[in-house]
């Protein structure tokens, strides 16, 4: 870095020559992500379609470079040998080795036109980015005087996209690998085979392809209602697709021109449905109907594995290879004759330790062949393999444990990186998975916590968000739930935290979503956002407020809320249930009872409870409610049958409650769950109101 600063300060001299120096406070200029050191000058600079550009790039690089650059909409002139001549000059600067590659210093001056210098192609790729958004600002012809200096903050800046759920044709990954290019996001994380779908060819096992790249139904939800079958491409009104290893290839070339890598994920040992489905005979003994996880007692899984992992060796040159790991069902191996079988012989004490033991043999694979592994954050269960990438996915701390003992690790938490959620009110938004990621929680996540050590800090090698196709079944939704929260990931894993700024990146953020519009991409329109649930914000005052609640059947430690105390504190829930505000019941009913310290009228005593088929929570089918003066002989006021379907989608939010007038000291309120149906049993609620 030091030799960037010399550089930049050279900048920064060069141009005082010319012109007097000022600071620019954040907000001038719309660029995403924000650049860690911005100096503005007066005066302007132009580019036209005769502006000559000299490229310090050699061979194979420079081929691509220039081609990528003929297609982008700078539309410069020609290239010239000469810098002297060039209005736009892309300039290797001598001692590479002590430059990140990624860092870059941009000067635009009156007299000397525009200048780039980085240690590698990628720099300059980053530098030509940030011209492109100042034009995108001031036009070519106005273009600022200035000096950036900038670098990457984190080394990893990626987008996973699930073609599983849903196939998304090679043209609209082109689109998304320019945009994320435009934002300095550089990691393109491809889940290529799931339960819903495999969607690679793979020379060696064309049945893949053949009998599980497309299944009965285009919808999720419609498939599973019609007992999950897959299909072949001739079956009538089969849904699905996959990418023949051309194709793959293309969208391989198309990132690395855009300096982005593409990390595959062949998904192992669990999600392996349609593995399973084609290949029975790499389930476990007595797996079920519907197995899920490879057999891993089997030597034929590995031989498999490994030759599915040959032919996507040579298609991605990532040095990275994921290979999954997540929500292994596991019960199959605990009755396997031959994961047993295994266990014994490799002396691994639980199922866990079992798949801990595959994964080894798949990164001992992988080192065989240079590449190194990345895996969910389940692969840390039964110990992990010795130089595992961890993608902690449940919660940042499987990442920050990860690095606290040595491992790399890649931030890509629910809470705050995954696209399928929610990102505005329920109501106006399209159908979503239950959760709620507006773009400020996205972007307000800190990956490295003031608390990780400096030791620790080095493992951390960024951030990523998911997109979970399930409930995404068109480009449009999808590219509306990617942007503009995708660059919330560009700046949190670019900008340093100290230049962060929502304000401004909101701002830019919305300005970047009516540009993409415009060149025919269907980002969120951040305008027309409605935000939380307005109640989320209000502490009620009611006469239940602060009073005890005996609990007659417990809620959950998953979801507690504000614990015993949840049910009367005034705090009410958002628009997700895991905003500590919903309190869990799961299993059983709630059957609680309030007390509120002398008897006295009541007009109206509710409820709201919230439903969401894909959140797996649901309305109660039934609430009692009943008063008492004693706490020992209940009168009943209501009891108030739920109407709602529970297989209707979308989030759902409803009150159940009674008005009419009563005296009481005790309430009793119930909700019951479904007892027939055990997918019923989950009960969220926030705030019991009595009036
Ligand atoms: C995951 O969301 N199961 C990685
Ligand atoms: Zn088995």
């Amino acid at each position: 870095m030091n030799r960037l600063r010399s550089l930049f300060l050279h900048a920064g001299l060069f141009l005082l020559g010319i012109c007097v120096s000022r600071t620019v406070s954040g907000a001038e200029l719309q660029l995403v992500p924000y650049p860690n050191s911005v100096q503005l000058f007066p005066g302007s600079c132009a580019l036209t379609d005769e502006s000559a550009v000299y490229l310090d790039l050699q061979g194979h690089e420079r081929t691509l470079f220039l081609r990528w650059l003929g297609t982008s909409p700078l539309k410069l002139g020609r290239c010239t040998d000469t810098p002297e001549r060039a209005v736009v000059k892309l300039l290797l600067s001598d001692s590479e080795s002590e430059l990140d590659p990624e860092a870059y210093v941009l000067r635009i001056s009156h007299d000397e036109g525009i200048r780039i210098e980085a240690s590698a192609g990628a720099g300059l790729f980053y530098g030509l980015q940030t011209l492109m958004q100042l034009t995108e600002q001031y036009g070519r012809d106005r273009l600022p005087c200035l000096a950036i200096e900038d670098a990457p903050y984190l080394r990893h800046r990626g987008l996973m996209i699930d073609v599983s759920r849903h196939y998304f044709p090679k043209e609209f990954l082109f689109r998304q690998l320019d945009v994320m290019a435009h934002y300095k996001l550089n990691r393109f994380h491809w889940h290529l085979v799931d339960g819903a779908g495999w969607r690679i060819e793979i020379r060696h096992y064309p049945q893949l392809t053949q009998q599980a790249a497309w299944r009965t139904d285009e919808s999720i939800v419609a498939w599973e209602d019609h007992g999950l079958k897959y299909a072949t491409a001739q079956t009538p009104g089969a849904y699905g697709g996959y990418y023949t290893q051309e194709e793959v290839r293309e969208v391989v070339a198309y990132a690395a021109e855009r300096y982005i890598t593409v990390i595959p994920e062949i998904e192992m040992p669990g999600h392996s449905e349609e593995v399973l489905a084609v290949f029975p005979e790499l389930s476990c003994t007595d797996a079920g109907d519907r197995p899920v996880d490879l057999c891993i007692g089997n030597p034929a899984t590995l031989v498999f594995l490994e030759n599915v992992l040959n032919e996507v060796l040579e298609l991605f040159p990532s040095p990275y290879i994921h290979i999954g790991g997540d929500e292994a069902a596991k019960t199959a191996w605990e009755h396997c004759d031959r994961c047993r079988k295994r266990m014994e012989e490799e002396e691994l004490a639980s199922v866990e330790e079992l798949q801990s033991w595959l994964i080894r043999q798949m990164e001992r694979f992988l080192h065989a062949h240079g590449r190194r592994l990345v895996g969910w954050d389940e692969i840390m269960q039964g110990g992990l393999s010795p130089d595992a990438t961890v993608m902690s996915w449940r919660g940042p701390q499987y990442g920050l444990q990860a690095a606290a003992t040595g491992h790399d690790a890649i931030l890509s938490p629910i809470q705050y990186c995954y696209f399928n959620f929610y990102q505005d009110a329920p109501e106006t938004h399209v159908l979503s998975w239950a959760g709620y990621t507006p773009l400020k929680k996205v972007y307000d996540f800190n990956p490295i916590p003031d608390t990780l050590s400096v030791k620790a800090r080095g493992h951390m090698l960024g951030l990523q968000a998911n997109l979970w196709t399930e409930y995404i079944p068109t480009e449009q939704q999808a590219e509306s739930m990617l942007w503009p929260r995708g660059l919330a990931i560009a700046e949190t894993g670019w900008t340093r935290p100290e230049e962060k700024s929502y304000a401004r990146f909101r701002a830019c953020a919305s300005e970047a979503a009516s540009r993409l519009r415009h060149r025919g991409l269907h980002p969120f329109d951040l305008e027309r956002e409605v935000g939380e649930r307005v109640e989320y914000g209000d502490t009620l005052r009611h006469l239940a407020s602060g009073c005890p609640v005996r609990y007659l059947q417990s809620y959950t430690e998953e979801y507690p809320a504000g614990g015993d105390t949840a049910l009367t504190d005034g705090l009410q829930g958002g628009w997700s249930y895991e905003d500590g505000r919903w309190q869990g019941f799961i299993g059983n009913d709630m059957d609680v009872v309030i007390d509120l310290g002398a008897e006295q009228p009541v007009r109206e005593i509710g409820a709201n409870f919230i439903q969401d088929r894909f959140g797996w929570f649901w309305l109660p089918c039934r609430v009692e409610i009943s008063v008492s003066s004693d706490n020992e002989h209940f009168t009943p006021l209501t009891v108030v049958e739920n109407d709602l379907p529970f297989v209707r989608t979308g989030f759902h939010l409803r009150r159940f409650g009674w008005e009419g007038t009563a005296e009481a000291r005790y309430i009793r309120y119930v909700a019951r769950y479904d007892a027939a149906n055990p997918k019923k049993g989950f009960l969220f609620t926030d705030e019991i109101v009595v009036r």
